[in-house]
C-alpha cells in the first residue's frame, strides 16, 4: 500500500503469520516519479524518492525486513513506464519477489499507461517478458479486475513467464471479492493465482481458498497493525 507498507510496518505485521511480505507501491522511472509527486500535491499518501535514491532505499528497506525474517519472502511492487529499471531491481540481493504494477487507478498513473492501464498495453507480454527473462528473482503481476477481459489479459500475463498472478478481486459496488472470477481464472490457467481483496475474517480466508487460489494477500485490515483473526492456520 502506497505511503504505508514499508520496512518498519512490515516487521510489524509478520508475526500474524505472513510468508511474503510486499514492499511499495514504488516508482522507478521519470514519469511515474513525476506522477507519484503530483498525487502527494494533491493530499494522498505515496512512497515518493528521487531517482537516484531509489534503489538504495529499495535495498535498506528489503534488508531491515530480510534481518529480523530470513524465512519470510521480500516483494516489492513498482511501477515504471518501461521494463529496464525494474531489471535493475535485480541486484537487490535481499529482494525475493519483483512485482510489476498493473493494478493502481490514480489518475496520474493512468495518463502515463502504467497502473490498470498497463492491461490495455499492445505490448503487456512483451513488457513481462523482458523482466522475466532479465532477472533471476520470482516475478509477480499484480492486476485489478473487471477491468479488461480478465481471463485472455491473464493468459497472456501466463504466457509471459510470470511466477505469480496477483489478483486484486475487485468487486465493483460490494465489499467482498469476486470469487467467481477468481475461480474462473483458477480453473483455466496454470500460474499461481494469489487472491486479493476485502478479507477481513477467517471465514473470507476460506471462501477465497475454495476458488482454488495458490495464496492470499491482504491489505486494508492490516493498516491498524493488529489483525482481528489469525492467518497461521492456513
Ligand atoms: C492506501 C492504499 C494504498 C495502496 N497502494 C497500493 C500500491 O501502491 N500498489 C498496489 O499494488 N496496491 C495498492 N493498494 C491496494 C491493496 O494492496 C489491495 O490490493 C486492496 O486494498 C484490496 O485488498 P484489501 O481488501 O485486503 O485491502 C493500496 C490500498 C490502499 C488502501
Amino acid at each position: 500500500m502506497a505511503g504505508i507498507t514499508d520496512a518498519a510496518f512490515l516487521n510489524k505485521v509478520i508475526p500474524f503469520g505472513f510468508d511474503v511480505a510486499t514492499l511499495g507501491g514504488f516508482n522507478l522511472d521519470e514519469p511515474t516519479i513525476e506522477a507519484s509527486g503530483k498525487i502527494l500535491e494533491r493530499g494522498r499518501k505515496e512512497f515518493h524518492f528521487p531517482k537516484n535514491l531509489i534503489f538504495t532505499h529499495i535495498a535498506n528497506e528489503a534488508s531491515s525486513i530480510k534481518d529480523k525474517n530470513d524465512d519470510v519472502k521480500v516483494s516489492v511492487n513498482v511501477r515504471s513506464t518501461t521494463p529496464n529499471p525494474i531489471i535493475r531491481l535485480d541486484e537487490i540481493e535481499d529482494l525475493d519477489i519483483i512485482e510489476i504494477n498493473c493494478h493502481c487507478r490514480q489518475p496520474e498513473f493512468l495518463e502515463i499507461g502504467c497502473g490498470q492501464n498497463m492491461l490495455q498495453r499492445n505490448d503487456l507480454g512483451e513488457f513481462i517478458s523482458e523482466v522475466v527473462d532479465n532477472v533471476s528473482k520470482e516475478v509477480s503481476v499484480k492486476i485489478r479486475a473487471n477491468v479488461v477481459d480478465d481471463l485472455a489479459v491473464c493468459r497472456i500475463i501466463q504466457d509471459s513467464g510470470a511466477d505469480y498472478l496477483h489478483v486484486d478481486a475487485m468487486k465493483p459496488g460490494v465489499f467482498d471479492a469476486d470469487y467467481e472470477l477468481l475461480t474462473r481464472l483458477c480453473s483455466n490457467l496454470d500460474i499461481p493465482v494469489i487472491g486479493n481483496n476485502s478479507i477481513d475474517s477467517e471465514e473470507k480466508i476460506i471462501k477465497m481458498l475454495n476458488t482454488g487460489i495458490s495464496g492470499f494477500s491482504i491489505a486494508r485490515a492490516v493498516i491498524s497493525g493488529k489483525l482481528d483473526f489469525n492467518i497461521s492456520d492456513f
